[in-house]
């Protein structure tokens, strides 16, 4: 092993001692520590900076690690789709970017999903959005394809989706490197471009442009996670705005409490 192997090797070592970033795709990890090891001189300065920016990236959405077992236990047992959509509404309740969406739910899927059931979606950077299923009135032919950088939210969402009417499968992508190399009608890309512009300028945008799939579900916050409004929804206004007239999109712009969400037909 070369210095730089060991080094990084330790690095992971310690972030992963942290009970919050265990569960994080180790290849990811590896990503944000290599980038530390070349900007903080010693090895204990890159551990802290990895583990403050693994925290942006997911640590920060999630008060504690979930009880995904006690959660799909509870899942496994109610009797129908109906008690499962109660139980879903308490849960996303429980994640800061699901929860102010909650209010809408029923009309904001509608919207997003267009007319035509979509045979397929794709849910990129999916944090617990993939529990409001029930409000997307898809047929059970529908397949959902979510991705995320937790392996043990990767493991949970796959086997709940099933439990709330729909086939899918949930698999862990570092949407920094690009999108999974899958087609979709319909792509969900909710919250999380600031994130990956956060993790390397332009990654966000590239993402965008490389989603196999005519609909793309794009959305921002409009409130820091200390419910303030900094002027987000004219920055991302912005940022969608200076993207769309690049790529010849028209998107069609809908405002939430919270959330400012963009459809692009392409
Ligand atoms: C603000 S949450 C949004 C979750 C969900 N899309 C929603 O709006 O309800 C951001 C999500 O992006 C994920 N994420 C952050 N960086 C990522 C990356 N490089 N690749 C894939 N997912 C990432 C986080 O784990 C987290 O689940």
């Amino acid at each position: 092993m070369t210095n730089c192997e060991t080094q990084l090797a330790e690095l992971v070592a310690a972030v992963q001692t942290s009970a919050r970033y265990r569960t994080i795709d180790r290849q990811l990890v590896e990503r944000v520590g290599r980038e530390a090891l070349s900007r903080y001189p010693s090895l204990k300065a890159a551990i802290k900076a990895t583990k403050s920016q693994l925290h942006q990236m997911i640590g920060a959405y999630a008060e504690r690690t979930p009880p995904y077992d006690q959660w799909l236990a509870e899942l496994q047992q109610a009797p129908d789709v109906a008690s499962r959509k109660v139980i879903c509404q308490r849960l996303l309740a429980s994640h800061a970017s699901t929860r102010e969406r909650l209010a809408v739910l029923d009309r904001l899927y509608p919207a997003c999903l267009g007319d035509q059931p979509p045979q397929r979606i794709l849910d990129l950077g999916c944090g617990f959005n993939p529990l409001a299923v029930p409000w997307m009135n898809v047929p059970a032919t529908t397949f959902y394809a979510a991705y995320d950088i937790d392996t043990a939210l990767c493991s949970f969402v796959g086997a709940v989706l099933p439990l709330l009417g729909v086939q899918g499968s949930a698999d862990v992508c570092d949407l920094v490197t690009g999108p999974p190399p899958v087609a979709a009608d319909v792509a969900l890309v909710l919250k999380v471009i600031p994130l990956l512009e956060q993790q390397r300028r332009g990654a966000g945008a590239d993402l965008l442009r490389a989603i196999q799939a005519p609909r793309l579900v794009v959305s921002f916050p409009t409130r820091s996670l200390g419910g303030r409004n900094v002027g987000m929804l004219e920055t991302y206004r912005r940022y969608m705005t200076t993207l769309a007239a690049t790529e010849g999109w028209s998107p069609h712009e809908i405002v939430l409490p919270g959330e400012l969400v963009f459809i692009i037909r392409r």
